[in-house]
């Protein structure tokens, strides 16, 4: 239902330049947070799984480490949108947009993969990403706060274990939010 809402609400202000700059506020720290877990670099190809009709990530994540990302939604509106948006805003050669499943992604070329906390099915995503990723593949995962795993597709406790992952971790912002913490995987 949240997950529904939030992919609704987006479609809703991805037109409207004063809501976009609102919704951007929402995920300045988080994102901020998450670039300094995963020490991202302008040399990094950057992968956002997700990205929704107003990729605030991808956005903030390009415009502050001058990195190229490659947004994907498996929604061809919020991937219509997104593309608007950021051609809008001057960034197409900076920022890609496309229509395709991060179950079933290559991910050869990218250093450091996002996993929106909306994505689902997240540990069929994360079992993709895990066997396709080569060594020191970077993998950033936005995780749900306890309360709210019945609104949210999750992580199994087993995931982490079964594959021998050892994790760093971030918090998200305190208040009203529906994310507990962002896990890093490398791959080795
Ligand atoms: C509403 S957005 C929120 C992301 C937020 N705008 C950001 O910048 O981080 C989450 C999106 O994830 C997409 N999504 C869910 N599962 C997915 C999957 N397996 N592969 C690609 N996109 C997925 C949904 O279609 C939705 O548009």
């Amino acid at each position: 239902m949240i997950r529904a809402w939030t992919k609704w609400m987006e479609k809703r202000i991805s037109n409207s330049n004063f809501f976009i700059d609102m919704y951007e506020l929402y995920y300045k720290n988080v994102v901020k947070n998450e670039i300094r877990l995963a020490r991202v670099e302008d040399k990094d190809n950057i992968l956002c799984i997700g990205g929704g009709a107003v990729p605030c990530t991808a956005l903030q994540m390009a415009m502050e480490t001058g990195a190229k990302v490659h947004v994907i939604d498996i929604d061809p509106i919020a991937v219509y949108n997104a593309k608007n948006l950021i051609n809008k805003k001057g960034l197409s050669h900076r920022i890609q947009v496309s229509n395709k499943n991060g179950q079933e992604i290559d991910i050869r070329d990218y250093d450091v993969i996002h996993v929106a906390l909306q994505v689902s099915p997240k540990e069929k995503v994360l079992e993709n990403l895990w066997k396709k990723a080569r060594k020191g593949t970077k993998i950033v995962v936005r995780m749900p706060k306890k309360g709210l795993n019945y609104f949210y597709s999750s992580l199994s406790c087993g995931f982490l274990e079964t594959n021998d992952i050892n994790c760093e971790r971030c918090s998200a912002k305190k208040g009203i939010n529906t994310m507990d913490r962002t896990l890093l995987m490398v791959k080795n």
